[in-house]
């Protein structure tokens, strides 16, 4: 079942949004005319050829980056600085946990200077416990594989409670079998938290699996080339799904939009 709240406020909201960066060339437009609309409890993936944009879009959204024309919004109030209740989870997870806090910790970060030390301490356990982690939580993050260093800056953000969580290919360094396990960890985390996340991925088969939507970004400034929803269904399984032919349809739709050469 899905938690997709389709009326009221978009939880995250652009408008013909416009971004300049300035690099060796001067200043370039990354992004122009992007309209986007992410509902509350929304699972939507970006995709897009490298370079054409999807970190800058997440980081407007998450208030890390100023806009040169259009709108952005989170709950119907104009991005300035990171919104409340907004995440950010990145995808050099090695870089952002402390090597000499433990697991537990480091989970802890977000969250031990503005909740008591009770609270701080259930909120850490239940997203331990979301992401398989109990048994870790006394170890440091250095002795950890990659996939659980990632379970654990996921578990740091759940700590916060957000409403929603942007996420930056944060399984784009792992293996097939851990990031397997990871989307099935994410999928029912969101089912029962009912966050709304957007995903940035250069993965179509996991853009599609895991997504109520699917946006493509498209040209050069990028703006929105696609946006498909993706009616497959929940819970999701990692082999049933991708067996329908509605799943393999929608896949082919987002290599097409991806620029990919389809035979015949
Ligand atoms: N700080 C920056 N200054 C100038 N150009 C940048 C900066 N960051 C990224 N870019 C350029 O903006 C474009 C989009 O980058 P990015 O959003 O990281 O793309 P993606 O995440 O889709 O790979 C790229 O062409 C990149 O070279
Ligand atoms: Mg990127």
């Amino acid at each position: 079942m899905s938690t997709v709240q389709k009326s009221g406020v978009a939880a995250l909201e652009c408008q013909d949004l416009r971004v300049t960066l300035v690099g060796a060339a001067g200043a370039v437009d990354i992004l122009r005319g992007v309209d986007l609309a992410v509902q509350p409890g929304e699972f939507v993936s970006i995709l897009g050829p490298s370079g054409s944009g999807k970190t800058t879009l997440l980081r407007v959204l998450g208030g890390l980056q100023s806009i040169a024309g259009g709108e952005a919004r989170c709950n119907g109030t104009a991005v300035s600085g990171p919104p409340d209740g907004v995440v950010t989870v990145f995808q050099d997870y090695s870089n952002s946990l402390l090597p000499w806090r433990s697991v537990r910790r480091n989970v802890a970060l977000g969250i031990e200077s503005n909740c008591s030390k009770q609270e701080c301490r259930e909120r850490v356990e239940a997203a331990l416990a979301m992401v398989n982690l109990q048994a870790s939580a006394d170890e440091y993050p250095w002795r950890l594989s990659g996939g659980m260093q990632q379970r654990v800056q996921i578990a740091r953000a759940l700590a916060m409670r957000p409403s929603v969580l942007l996420m930056d290919e944060p399984f784009g360094a792992l293996d097939a079998m851990t990031k397997a396990s990871l989307q099935d960890q994410l999928q029912r985390v969101q089912e029962a938290t009912g966050t709304t996340v957007v995903f940035v991925t250069h993965d179509v088969e996991e853009a599609v699996y895991l997504s109520d939507r699917v946006v493509v970004l498209a040209g050069k400034p990028a703006s929105v080339g696609l946006s498909l929803d993706v009616d497959l269904g929940r819970p999701r399984d990692q082999i049933t799904t991708k067996e329908r032919p509605d799943y393999l349809q929608l896949r082919h739709q987002v290599y097409a939009a991806l620029g990919h050469e389809v035979p015949r």
